[in-house]
């Protein structure tokens, strides 16, 4: 079955030769096509060009897409959409003058959802999860990374895992599944965090390795969490079992974690609101993409990640939600974007590039996900009828959306 989207306004990221992620001073060009078509068949991306040149409309299943945008789909490389319960009572707390920091030294925070979680069916995890995650595809996300990390027991995180594996059989978006049991350490193991690690180690790992649940290994690295070396451990553990690494680095603190992370083969640093010129220089010829989240400093009130400072240095940057329940209860993609230029200074090209092809690339996505590119999948957003893609983070709260298309429906 052949569709074709006729008289589109503005055709964003469009790609002829497949690239895996933009770095740097590219990050500013967003190739675009003004009065395009575009066509599909089945579920992948067939061709596209000016609208002169569209082949007859004959047959086709027809769009008129006048005075419309077309993107592809956004793809949200950090998430932790599989949880039970909400954190709004800690929201609240916040409001009334508590850190975050001081919530989780009072046993709330992740140690809070972790508590939930474990007391929580598989089913019901299940059922609160899914309506999250129809929500981010509803707001445009195409593919999207899944953490677990609100278990911290082998049951509780095996159950996360199943339960995003559930959502990858039943939802047409692209999801990749992180362990990220080193997430925090539980109470029982406050005073000996080798205890925890070895349980990661010997017993989470294999368990999820022999149901094939994760392509990725998380940890939180940070002052009162994983240590630079507890991480390291975390990650070779992982890689023997083929899972890459993906680390929370520099969230609150600077503790040279990152120039452990590329030295340990991570695909990508995520978080950075502190950065140095070491970590910067750490990145620099490196595989490794650093992982911007803004929404998690609008919503906590931290700083935003220096985004100038790492573009400035010719690195690349993707943009990510985080959506979790403790520091960022939102997984809109539209939102970060629209942030990102707002707060970090990122122009809309740059931000448009950052929330697609190269958060295609922190999930291994970019030879099917993240641009409008011959043989792609057909993952992409229609918008309602604007005047430049300017429009979509300028519209910072606005539904710009009127449909999201996947696998070419
Ligand atoms: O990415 N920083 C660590 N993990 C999450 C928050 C976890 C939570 O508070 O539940 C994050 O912000
Ligand atoms: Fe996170």
């Amino acid at each position: 079955m052949q569709t074709l989207l006729t008289h589109i306004k503005q055709l964003l990221q469009v790609r002829d030769t497949p690239i895996h992620k933009v770095s740097g001073a590219e990050m500013a060009n967003l190739p675009l096509l003004e009065n395009a078509y575009l066509l599909l068949e089945n579920d992948v991306i067939m061709d596209y060009g000016k609208m002169e040149n569209a082949p007859s409309l004959e047959g086709m299943n027809v769009v008129d897409c006048s005075g419309k945008i077309v993107l592809p789909s956004f793809c949200d490389s950090h998430t932790h959409i599989v949880y039970a319960g909400n954190r709004s009572g800690e929201f609240v707390d916040r409001i009334n003058g508590l850190s975050y920091e001081e919530i989780a030294n009072r046993g709330g925070g992740i140690l809070n959802s972790a508590k939930k979680l474990n007391e929580t069916s598989e089913e019901e995890i299940y059922e609160q999860s899914k309506k999250r995650l129809e929500e981010v595809i509803s707001q445009g996300t195409g593919a999207v990374e899944i953490k677990s990390g609100y278990g911290l027991t082998v049951e509780g995180e095996l159950k996360m895992l199943r339960v995003i594996k559930r959502l990858k059989e039943n939802y047409p978006v692209a999801i990749k599944a992180t362990f990220l049991g080193a997430h925090a350490f539980p109470m029982e193991y406050k005073e000996n965090h080798q205890a925890y690690i070895d349980l990661i180690i010997s017993e989470m790992l294999p368990a999820i390795a022999k149901e094939n649940l994760a392509d990725y290994i998380d940890a939180f690295l940070e002052t009162g969490y994983f240590s630079v070396e507890e991480t390291i451990q975390i990650m070779e553990a992982g890689k023997k079992y083929g899972l890459t690494p993906k680390i929370h680095v520099n969230q609150f603190t600077a503790i040279g974690g990152i120039k452990a992370c590329v030295d340990h083969g991570a695909l990508s640093v995520d978080h950075l609101e502190l950065v140095t010129e070491d970590d910067i220089e750490a990145l620099k010829n490196s595989d490794c993409i650093p992982v911007a989240l803004p929404s998690c400093s609008y919503f906590i009130s931290i700083p935003y990640t220096p985004a100038r400072q790492l573009l400035n240095a010719g690195l690349p940057l993707a943009l990510a939600s985080d959506f979790n329940p403790g520091t960022t209860p939102s997984g809109n993609m539209h939102f970060v974007v629209a942030t990102a230029c707002i707060k970090m200074k990122m122009t809309p090209e740059e931000a448009i590039n950052a929330a697609t092809i190269n958060g295609a690339y922190a999930m291994d996505l970019s030879d099917t996900h993240g641009s409008i590119t011959r043989g792609k999948k057909a993952n992409f957003i229609l918008t309602k009828p604007l005047h430049s893609y300017y429009e979509i983070p300028y519209c910072f709260a606005t539904n710009l959306i009127e449909s999201v298309w996947l696998e070419g429906k």
